[in-house]
């Protein structure tokens, strides 16, 4: 499989529950998907596509997996994401009637702007009333996966490491706790840190990180699991493109590069 891998360790990965993300090309880079009730950092800068890869991991869960999905919008309003998913074909707003997705608006609030949303989480700087949220909601669309997109306005608001560390375990534990599987985004100014205040990876149970930098006066993505607890998984760079159907990994290319 990976380098590193030898059959007794492959056998045992077969054992481990995984989530399939769906995204073309990545679950064969960790062993079949990620592990089940646990939580993964995927970091970025911005424009890397964190938003994109997240919420095809939530759509793939409905429309392909039959999980349900609960997404925390901090950073953009419901309505901007639904808009821009729909480029892809992506119709949220239907899983929404469905009762399969919930989108949390935790983005008004705290740009104190009105929301016509029908979940809203009026303290989104609260990780308490966060975590509140989503457990009543959990319950009643029955969800397996989750996605807080994004970390980085929590972190901005606590300031202090040791804060946000804390605050970020509360959360990942929480969401694993209540039988979610999830996705943190974190958004990174620096290339050579997959965290944006140092600690975020400490606190999640892997971090994938999308690398959009510029090589030889090309802008060029890719990918790499920079880290995931109990699992084999690739150590390489791998190119992914964002296409008029989503986020696509290509993972038997490589790209070698130093940040
Ligand atoms: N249909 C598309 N085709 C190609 N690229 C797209 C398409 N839609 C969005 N993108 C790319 O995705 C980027 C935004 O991705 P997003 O997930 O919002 O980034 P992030 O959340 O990391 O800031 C855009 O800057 C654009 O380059
Ligand atoms: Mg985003």
């Amino acid at each position: 499989m990976f380098e590193g891998s030898d059959s007794e360790k492959i056998s045992m990965e077969d054992e481990i529950n995984r989530v399939k993300t769906g995204i073309p090309g990545f679950d064969e880079l960790c062993g079949g998907g990620i592990i089940r009730d646990r939580s993964y950092l995927v970091s970025g800068t911005s424009g890397a596509g964190k938003t994109n890869f997240s919420v095809q991991y939530i759509y793939n869960g409905i429309t392909k997996y039959g999980e349900n999905g609960i997404i925390v919008a901090t950073e953009e309003r419901p309505e901007q994401i639904r808009e821009n998913v729909m480029k892809f074909d992506w119709d949220l707003q239907a899983l929404e009637d469905e009762g399969k997705l919930v989108i949390i608006d935790a983005c008004s609030t705290k740009i104190g702007i009105p929301s016509q949303e029908k979940y809203v989480d009026v303290r989104p700087f609260d990780t308490r009333s966060m975590m509140d949220q989503i457990i009543a909601t959990q319950e009643e669309i029955n969800a397996k996966r989750a996605l807080i997109d994004s970390t980085t306005s929590i972190s901005f608001y606590l300031q202090d490491p040791a804060k946000i560390r804390v605050e970020l375990l509360k959360l990942s534990t929480t969401l694993e706790v209540i039988g979610l599987t999830s996705l943190m985004t974190c958004e990174i100014v620096d290339e050579r840190s997959p965290a944006r205040f140092g600690i975020e990876t400490f606190v999640t149970d892997g971090t994938f990180v999308l690398h959009y930098a510029m090589h030889n006066n090309v802008r060029t993505r890719t990918m790499e699991i920079f880290k995931m607890r109990g699992s084999d998984h690739s150590k390489k760079l791998h190119p992914y493109d964002i296409t008029s159907e989503g986020f696509v990994i290509h993972p038997h290319e490589e790209v070698y590069t130093s940040f």
